[in-house]
């Protein structure tokens, strides 16, 4: 069965995105920048982190995007956390939810208030090395090309949908360290590009696959 996630607002606004993540951000400033050029329809509405110090919140401040801390330890459980989460990016008017590195595993509270709304990217060409550390797996498991998957998020770990990929090579001597670099740079091109798929309107889920439409202008293969 299709489930086209096709944006409701139309094609004119920019696509409200919420950002959670907990760590650095550089794939949130990749949002941003992207936004900013104009290659990406979008808006940051609001940036959430589970932790006070990350440094993306100083990234959104900065760029004067609400910066929101919400602190998981002050909730009884996973469900009442991500209430709280939900009910915050329906106050921003969040129409796609993306994940930039959110340590936290999220219940069908979050995933159900956003269907095929919610996409994270995974720093390894999924299925292949889900969950924590994927680059060091990669290099442990001695696999010739890594790479990074953007994903719709489902009730698993890492195993929504996907939406697209990038390979890199793995070097000889290559670290942990190294590696995750080579992996950021395509990171960067790829979330923006994901996302821009979702505010055009040409994502369509069916199953466990996400068909990509082309773009609107761009006649398809045996058309006039
Ligand atoms: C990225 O490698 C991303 O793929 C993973 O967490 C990291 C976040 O990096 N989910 P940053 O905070 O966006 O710099």
């Amino acid at each position: 069965m299709s489930n086209s996630v096709e944006r409701e607002t139309g094609g004119n606004k920019p696509l409200r995105i919420g950002v959670l993540a907990s760590g650095n951000g550089s794939n949130l400033q990749a949002l941003i920048d992207r936004s900013a050029d104009g290659t990406l329809p979008a808006e940051v509405a609001c940036v959430i982190s589970n932790n006070a110090q990350a440094f993306v919140l100083e990234r959104a401040r900065r760029h004067g995007i609400p910066a929101l801390h919400l602190d998981h330890r002050l909730f009884s459980s996973r469900e009442n956390y991500d209430a709280a989460l939900v009910e915050t990016l329906h106050e921003y008017r969040v129409e796609l939810l993306a994940l930039a590195g959110f340590m936290r595993i999220i219940t069908p509270v979050l995933i159900d208030a956003f269907p095929n709304a919610i996409m994270n990217i995974h720093p390894a060409l999924l299925p292949a090395f889900p969950g924590l550390h994927p680059q060091r797996q990669a290099l442990e498991h001695g696999v010739k090309i890594a790479g990074c998957t953007v994903h719709f998020v489902d009730s698993g770990t890492d195993t929504g949908p996907i939406i697209c990929q990038a390979a890199v090579s793995v070097m000889e001597g290559d670290t942990e360290d190294l590696l995750s670099a080579r992996i950021l740079v395509e990171e960067h091109r790829l979330y923006p590009m994901a996302v821009r798929l979702f505010a055009e309107g040409r994502l369509t889920v069916e199953g466990r696959k996400v068909i990509i439409a082309p773009e609107s202008g761009i006649s398809s293969p045996g058309s006039a």
